[in-house]
């Protein structure tokens, strides 16, 4: 028995980790280990032997197994040890600064009016920024040879030498998204399309990328009136004001008809852009009836569907709301014009929350 002792205390003290013990603990005080075999051995003995070997061989057991679950409770804090001294960290190190970015005026003024228009009933679809000149041009009723195509300046993509089909385009609106969500949804439909859009042209109101949300509601008894409506109504919670000055023009567009542009009041005295006040008027949007070819186009019946359309410029949403006068400076990445009109990350335009506090 003191062999026995000698032994698995011997192992158990150089038991390097939890499996090595547990291996210990099935040969020495398992089932089948090495004691319960001695506790076996006990039916043969005289009573007198097994009055004192009996005791002894619990003694025994009891003695390994406290040095078990000892030795285990060491080996358990040499491992958190062990992790303690590996993985520390240093509080006392600065913190990052707290507003490393921000969101972009572009994107911002995105949500507020994803936001506005969920809540008229617009869900929002997406189309590619690189467009066939199908999407882009002859399903909006603007063939080859229409004036539109060069008023545009539009990007044509590259073809391989030999390659006679039309080359694709970056979409120069976001009216090709009306033809691929009539498509994909048939009517009645009722989507905003946002995104990115893009033209060769330079100056304070334009760059040759900027953003466009499109608007289209097709239904059986969709008239011009409910178009006006929901401008103003948009209109109105965008700028988070009680009246806005618009100014419906007519106008013309291949694919409406017939057609308005609008215009919002505004002044731009001492380089300081305003909206609501002075002579100024700065177009935001073109909008009008569908065309009956283009609702054909999107594959839904003119017959018995009709709907209307529009295209806001939303970097000059933004510009008008946000008072920042030049286009130019939104795709500047110059980090101190991003840290003075960029937004909170965490402020969530919603209407019932407020869209710009
Ligand atoms: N696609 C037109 C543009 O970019 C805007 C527009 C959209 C006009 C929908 C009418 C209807 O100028």
């Amino acid at each position: 028995m003191d062999d026995l002792k000698a032994k698995y205390l011997g192992q158990i003290a150089d038991a390097g980790d939890e499996n090595a013990l547990e291996a210990i603990r099935v040969a020495a005080v398992g089932k089948k280990g090495e004691v319960a075999l001695k506790m076996r051995e006990l039916g043969k003995m005289t009573p007198e032997e097994r009055q004192v070997a009996g005791p002894a061989l619990n003694a025994l057991k009891d003695e390994i197994n406290s040095a078990l679950s000892a030795k285990k409770a060491a080996l358990a804090d040499a491992a958190l040890d062990e992790r303690l001294r590996t993985e520390w960290l240093d509080v006392t190190l600065p913190t990052r600064a707290r507003r490393q970015g921000s969101i972009h005026p572009v994107s911002q003024a995105t949500e507020e009016l994803t936001a506005i228009f969920a809540e008229l009933g617009f869900s929002v679809a997406e189309g590619p920024r690189i467009e066939t000149d199908w999407h882009n041009f002859d399903a909006l009723n603007i063939p080859g040879h229409h004036p539109a195509r060069a008023e545009m300046d539009t990007f044509y993509m590259h073809r391989a030498e030999g390659d006679s089909r039309p080359p694709h385009v970056l979409r120069t609106h976001t009216s090709p998204v009306q033809i691929r969500s009539m498509e994909k949804q048939g009517a009645p439909i009722r989507v905003i399309c946002p995104g990115g859009v893009y033209r060769a042209d330079y100056d304070q109101t334009h760059t040759p990328m900027f953003h466009q949300v499109e608007g289209l509601a097709i239904d059986k008894d969709i008239s011009m009136a409910n178009l006006k409506w929901v401008l103003e109504e948009f209109v109105k919670a965008f700028f988070e004001v009680d009246d806005v000055e618009l100014r419906f023009r007519a106008s013309h567009f291949p694919f409406t008809e017939p057609s308005a542009e609008v215009d919002i009041r505004c002044s731009w005295d001492n380089g300081q852009l305003k909206i609501g006040e002075g002579d100024d008027w700065m177009e935001i949007l073109g909008s009008g009836m569908v065309h009956p070819k283009v609702i054909a186009a999107g594959g839904i019946d003119p017959e018995v569907y009709q709907g209307f359309a529009f295209g806001i410029g939303i970097d000059r949403l933004a510009m008008l709301k946000y008072g920042i006068p030049d286009l130019r400076a939104f795709f500047d990445s110059d980090l101190r014009w991003l840290r003075h009109y960029g937004f909170a990350a965490l402020d969530m335009p919603t209407l019932h929350g407020g869209l710009s506090r």
